[in-house]
C-alpha cells in the first residue's frame, strides 16, 4: 500500500501503511544520532526493537501527559548531550506521541522527529496531522504546537499485541472519518466487520490508509482549525463529557457522542432518521457503546467549557446525510433544547 504524504505550512508528513516498525531505522535522515522515546508496556512487550538506541521511558495513561514529563525527557536529552544533530522517535500511543512532538519541537527550538504508532487510535488520529502538546491543569491538550512527524509507521502488525478494549476503542475513530467523508469506508466498514474485528491485517491495513487520507486532505485544507478541520470534532462535543463524566474510553465516548449528534442532526433536519439508523447500528457492530446515562444539567454544563464554545453560539459538527458533515453555529438556548431531548 503506497504512503501518504501530508503536506502542511508546519512541514510535510510521510504515513508509512506496509512497513514493519521494526523498519524504524531505515527512516532515520542520514547522519542523525537517534533517540527514542517510549513506555513501559512497549519496552516490556517489544524489548529487541529498540536495541543500540538510547531510551527515555515515560509514564502511561493521561495523567503522564503533563509538564512534569516534558522535564523528564529534557533531563533526559541533557544526560546524553542531545543536541541538534539529533532525530526523536516517539514509540506508542497518543499519548507517547502526542507528549515525544511537543518535547522534540521546543527543545533547542525544534529537533526533526518521527512516529512509531502502536495503538488504533494514534494510527488514525493522534499520530497524523500535526497537533502535538500536552495536559495542563484539568484542561486536556492546552499547550501544544503544531509541527509535524517526518515519518509515521502504521503497522497493523503491532496492534496484535494492543488490549481488545483500546482496539475497539480505535474504530469509533475510523467509523467517525467515515461518517463525515466517505460512504466508500462506511460501506467496507459494514462489509468488512467480522473481518477487521478479528485484525485481518489486509483489512486493518485498508481501513486505517483511507481514514488517514481522509484525516491528511481535511489537515491540508485547513491544518489551524479555522474552518473545515472541525468536521473532525464529530461527536467530540457530546463525548467530552461523557468520558469525564462515565469513565469511559476515548473511542467509546467518541461513538455515542457520534449516537447523539446524529440524532440531533435528524432534530435539525438535516439527516434522515434511517440514516441515524444506520450508523448507529454500525457502532454497535463494532462493539461500541450507543447508550449513556447522564443527567442533561450535567451534560449542558460541560458542554459550556467546551473549545468549540464562541460566545452565544456552539460549533456542533452535525450531518448533511451520511458521509457529508458540516459545521454548524448552534446557539446555547437551542442547544440545551438539544441536550434536553436527547437525554
Ligand atoms: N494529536 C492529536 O491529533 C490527537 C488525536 C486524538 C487523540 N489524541 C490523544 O491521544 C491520547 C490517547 O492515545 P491512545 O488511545 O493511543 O492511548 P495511550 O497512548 O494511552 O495508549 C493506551 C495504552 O496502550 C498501551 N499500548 C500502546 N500500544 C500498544 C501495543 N501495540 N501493544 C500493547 N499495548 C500497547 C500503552 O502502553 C497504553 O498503556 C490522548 O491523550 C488524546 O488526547 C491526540
Ligand atoms: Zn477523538
Amino acid at each position: 500500500m503506497e504512503d501518504i504524504i501530508l503536506k502542511a505550512s508546519s512541514g510535510s508528513s510521510r504515513v508509512l501503511f506496509s512497513e514493519s516498525f521494526r523498519n524504524f531505522k531505515n527512516y532515520i535522515p542520514e547522519g542523525k544520532n537517534a533517540i527514542i522515546i517510549t513506555d513501559a508496556t512497549i519496552l516490556k512487550t517489544y524489548p529487541n526493537v529498540f536495541e543500540g538506541y538510547p531510551v527515555i521511558e515515560i509514564g502511561q495513561g493521561e495523567k503522564h501527559k503533563t509538564f512534569q514529563t516534558l522535564q523528564i525527557i529534557f533531563d533526559g536529552f541533557l544526560k546524553l548531550n542531545v543536541d541538534r544533530s539529533w532525530f526523536v522517535i516517539g514509540a506508542g500511543g497518543g499519548i507517547v506521541c502526542d507528549t515525544t512532538g511537543f518535547a522534540a519541537s521546543i527543545y533547542m527550538r525544534g529537533l526533526p522527529f518521527g512516529f512509531i504508532s502502536t495503538t488504533l487510535l494514534s494510527q488514525v488520529d493522534a499520530s497524523v496531522g500535526g497537533k502535538n502538546g500536552v495536559n495542563f491543569g484539568e484542561y486536556k491538550n492546552m499547550v501544544g504546537v503544531f509541527a509535524q512527524p517526518a515519518f509515521v509507521i502504521c503497522d497493523p502488525k503491532i496492534l496484535e499485541s494492543l488490549p481488545q478494549r483500546e482496539f475497539i476503542s480505535g474504530f469509533a475513530e475510523i467509523i467517525k472519518s467515515a461518517a463525515i467523508r466517505d460512504m466508500h469506508l462506511f460501506r467496507f466498514l459494514e462489509e468488512n466487520a467480522n473481518k477487521a474485528l478479528l485484525k485481518d491485517t489486509a483489512i486493518l491495513q485498508k481501513a486505517i490508509y483511507e481514514s488517514v487520507r481522509i484525516k491528511a486532505t481535511v489537515v491540508q485544507n485547513d491544518e489551524r482549525e479555522k474552518g473545515e478541520r472541525r468536521i473532525l470534532n464529530f461527536g467530540h462535543t457530546f463525548a467530552h463529557s461523557i468520558e469525564l463524566h462515565m469513565g469511559l474510553m476515548h473511542g467509546e465516548a467518541v461513538a455515542i457522542g457520534m449516537v447523539l449528534a446524529a440524532q440531533a442532526s435528524v432534530k435539525m433536519g438535516l439527516l434522515k432518521s434511517e440514516e441515524a439508523i444506520r450508523l448507529k447500528k454500525l457502532i454497535e457492530i463494532y462493539s461500541l457503546p450507543t447508550q449513556f446515562n447522564l443527567q442533561k444539567e450535567l451534560v449542558f454544563s460541560t458542554l459550556l467549557k467546551d473549545k468549540k464554545r464562541e460566545g452565544d453560539f456552539m460549533n456542533l459538527v452535525l450531518l448533511q446525510g451520511l458521509g457529508n458533515a458540516t459545521v454548524q453555529k448552534v446557539p446555547l438556548n437551542k442547544m440545551e433544547e438539544i441536550v434536553h431531548d436527547l437525554c
